[in-house]
C-alpha cells in the first residue's frame, strides 16, 4: 500500500510516498527565505510559489520513492488547518491526482499529521494492526507556529484539545521575539541557537499565567509586551544592544515561554483521569533541543514514555506525516469519494479530524 501525499498549508511545498509509517519519500521546498523580508508569511506569495512548484515537488517524490502515480494506492491532502489560499493549492492538485489515476481521495488533518509524525520509521514498513503502532490512549503534544496544544489521543483518530493557546502559538512568539532583536525570520531555529550561547538569568522576564496552570490555558502576548519592555530597558542602559544582550535575551525569552509550556504539562500529567502511558510530540518548535529536554524531563517524573519524531525533516511542516496519518484512515477505508464536496478548512481542529 503506498500513498501519495501533499501538504502546502503554509509556507513549505511538500510531498512525499508513504507505505503506512515507512517513509519512501519527503521532499520539502520551503519558501521561508522568500517570506523572511515580509517578517512572516505573505499568504499571495505562499500561493503563487506553491503552484509554480507542487508539479516539481510532486515528482521529485515520486522519484525519490522510485515510483510512477499508477503506483501508488491513493492520493492523500491537508485540507487544514493553514492558510485558505495555501491549502486549496494541494487540494486542487490531490483532486486532480486522484482523478488522473483513479486512486482514492484522502483528507488528512494538518495537527493529526504532527501529532503521528513520531510515528514514522526509517526501513521497514510497519504493517501492525494500528492499536498496536500506537499505545492509547496517549496524549500528543504539538507546538508549532500555528498551535501549541496538548491532546488526549482516545485512539488514532479519535482526539480531544486540553490545552491550547489563548492567543499566539509558541513558535509565533518565538518569531516575534526573534524580530524584535532585529533577527531573522523564522526566528525559532535563530534564537535557539543564540541562547545557547547566552545567560537567561541576565534578564529574567515573568512566566506567563504563573501559578494559574490549572485553567489549562496558553498565552503568551503578555510575555511579547514585557519582552519589548526589556530590549527597551537594556538598550537604554547599555546605550547599544550589544550581540552578548541579543543571546542573554533570546534565551531569557525562551526560558520563560518553556517554563510556561512545562508547567502546563506538569500540571495536566498530574492531573489526567485516564491512564496514559505515553507521549507523541511534534511540530516545528519541537526541534528544539532545551524544549525537548524539558519536555522528556517532565515525562520521566511522571513515568511516562515520550515519542519524537526520528529526523528533523519531521518536525516542521512536511507531507511525509500526511501520509503516515491518511495510512490509517486507508486501513478504515475512509476515502472522499464525492469530491466536489471537500473544501479547505483554514480553522479546522483535531477534534474534528475529517
Ligand atoms: O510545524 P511548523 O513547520 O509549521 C506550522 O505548522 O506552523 O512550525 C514552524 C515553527 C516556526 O515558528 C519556527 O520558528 C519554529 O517552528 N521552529 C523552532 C525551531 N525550528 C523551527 N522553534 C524553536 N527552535 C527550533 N529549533
Ligand atoms: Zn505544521
Amino acid at each position: 500500500m503506498r500513498i501519495l501525499a501533499i501538504d502546502t498549508s503554509c509556507d513549505e511545498t511538500a510531498a512525499a510516498v508513504t507505505e503506512y509509517t515507512k517513509i519512501l519519500s519527503n521532499v520539502i521546498w520551503s519558501q521561508a527565505s522568500l517570506h523572511a523580508k515580509f517578517g512572516g508569511v505573505l499568504p499571495s506569495l505562499a500561493k503563487r510559489k506553491h503552484e509554480e512548484r507542487i508539479d516539481f515537488v510532486i515528482n521529485k517524490a515520486l522519484q525519490n520513492a522510485k515510483c510512477r502515480l499508477s503506483d501508488v494506492d491513493a492520493v492523500a491532502v491537508t485540507i487544514g488547518p493553514g492558510l485558505a489560499i495555501a491549502l486549496e493549492v494541494g487540494i486542487r492538485k490531490a483532486k486532480e491526482l486522484s482523478k488522473k489515476s483513479d486512486k482514492p481521495f484522502i483528507a488528512v488533518n494538518h495537527i493529526e499529521g504532527h501529532i503521528l509524525s513520531s510515528l514514522a520509521k526509517s526501513g521497514v514498513s510497519n504493517l501492525q494492526p494500528q492499536d498496536k503502532i500506537l499505545n492509547s490512549p496517549a496524549l500528543g503534544i504539538v507546538t508549532s507556529g500555528g498551535h501549541t496544544e496538548i491532546i488526549r489521543i482516545k485512539k488514532i483518530g479519535k482526539y480531544e484539545i486540553l490545552a491550547q493557546t489563548t492567543d499566539d502559538a509558541l513558535g509565533e512568539a518565538l518569531d516575534k521575539a526573534a524580530r524584535m532583536l532585529g533577527l531573522g525570520y523564522p526566528g525559532g531555529a535563530i534564537l535557539e541557537k543564540l541562547a545557547k550561547e547566552g545567560n537567561s538569568k541576565k534578564y529574567p522576564l515573568p512566566i506567563p499565567l504563573l501559578g494559574q496552570e490549572k485553567r489549562m490555558i496558553f498565552s503568551y502576548s503578555g510575555l511579547k509586551t514585557s519582552f519589548l519592555r526589556k530590549i527597551d530597558e537594556v538598550t537604554k542602559k547599555n546605550n547599544t544592544l550589544s550581540p552578548q544582550d541579543v543571546k542573554d535575551l533570546a534565551a531569557s525569552f525562551q526560558e520563560s515561554a518553556f517554563s510556561h509550556f512545562i508547567r502546563v504539562l506538569n500540571y495536566i500529567l498530574g492531573h489526567i483521569e485516564f491512564n496514559v502511558t505515553d507521549i507523541y510530540a511534534g511540530g516545528g518548535v519541537m526541534a528544539n533541543a532545551l524544549l525537548r529536554k524539558r519536555v522528556r524531563d517532565v515525562c520521566k517524573k511522571h513515568n511516562l514514555k515520550i515519542h519524537f519524531p526520528y529526523s528533523k525533516r519531521f518536525y516542521g511542516d512536511n507531507a511525509a506525516m500526511i501520509g503516515l496519518a491518511a495510512g490509517f484512515k486507508y486501513q478504515k477505508k475512509e476515502f472522499i469519494t464525492d469530491l466536489l464536496k471537500v473544501q479547505r478548512i483554514p480553522n479546522l481542529k483535531i477534534n474534528d479530524v475529517p
